[in-house]
């Protein structure tokens, strides 16, 4: 197994996931990558769901060049029919579906109005971001209301909390998945199933980079300059350890929880003292 990605996990784990097999959608990049990394080091099987099948497949066979703790499917997760196939063909690899981690999402550019954001734009996001996050759980709850267990999760966002700093459809289609979350929270309890959010401050992932159009260096230091927290970089593996766990036993009554990973960025807004401090200079 590769350790090329594995800088903040050298140290040898405890097998947190032992036996438990995950579906993460996205997984072919940035957060999602890093989630099926740590989730196989963490003793889980994996199967990652994304369009870039290239990539996707490539990332497996870095893993685990045997495929037999990680695989890949196509699968787009605007199509039911795809995640029908996604959820069917795990269970009968596997014979159970213990996490369904739908991180899959899009952004679109960065800097638009109301007025110059067409429908095709907004649709697409919302499509992607909270229906295909809708689908990928009902097609998990399917399989994990019979077993009476089972452990749904979500990546929402900091544009789940805070508004103005991302376009208008990203920002609708975070806050629902957070409204999704708490439904189903509800739903779900009932049958043993748990259902939480994540939500990461700027990761300079292709997501990102490419919104703003900027490299991931110059995002790095924007996104550190920013931050309340000095002196951590935020990287894709502080959401997997986040991930970790809330798909693990140890958060085994955690249910309905928006899980923010952002340094402190939401608790705050410096514009009032910003703009106090340069009124005094
Ligand atoms: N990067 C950030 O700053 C940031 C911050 C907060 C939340 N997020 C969220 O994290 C999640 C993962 O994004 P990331 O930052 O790792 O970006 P990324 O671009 O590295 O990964 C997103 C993955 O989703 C896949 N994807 C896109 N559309 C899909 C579809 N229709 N079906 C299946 N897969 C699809 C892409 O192919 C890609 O592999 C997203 O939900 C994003 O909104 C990102």
């Amino acid at each position: 197994m590769s350790t090329s990605h594995g800088t903040l996990y050298e140290a040898p784990v405890a097998k947190r996931l032992q036996d438990k097999v995950a579906i993460i959608t996205g997984g072919a990049s940035g957060i999602g990558e890093s989630t099926a990394r740590l989730f196989v080091r963490y003793g889980a099987k994996v199967v990652i769901a994304d369009i870039q099948d290239d990539l996707g497949q490539s990332v497996c066979k870095d893993v685990d060049p045997t495929g037999q703790t990680i695989s890949y499917i196509h699968c787009d997760v605007t199509k039911e029919a795809d995640l029908e196939n996604l959820i069917d063909s795990t269970m009968e690899k596997y014979g159970k579906l213990d996490i369904m981690y739908n991180n899959a999402g899009v952004v679109d550019a960065f800097g638009k109005s109301i007025l110059g954001t067409n429908f095709e734009d907004f649709k697409r996001v919302i499509d992607v971001n909270v229906l295909g996050s809708f689908l990928g759980a009902k097609h998990a709850a399917r399989v994990m209301i019979p077993a009476k267990k089972g452990c749904i999760l979500f990546t929402a966002s900091v544009a789940s909390i805070i508004a103005g700093e991302t376009p208008n459809a990203y920002t609708t289609s975070k806050h629902a998945i957070v409204g999704l979350t708490k439904n189903l929270c509800v739903e779900l309890g009932q049958y043993g199933i748990r259902v939480n959010c994540i939500s990461p401050f700027a990761l300079a992932t292709p997501l990102l980079t490419d919104a703003v159009n900027m490299e991931a260096s110059t995002l790095e230091a924007a996104a550190y300059r920013s931050a309340v927290l000095k002196g951590t970089l935020i990287k894709a593996e502080d959401i997997a350890e986040a991930a970790v766990f809330l798909s693990s036993d140890e958060s085994r009554y955690v249910n309905g929880l928006n899980l923010v990973v952002d340094g402190g960025y939401t608790t705050t807004n410096p514009a009032f003292s910003m703009s106090v401090k340069a009124s005094l200079q």
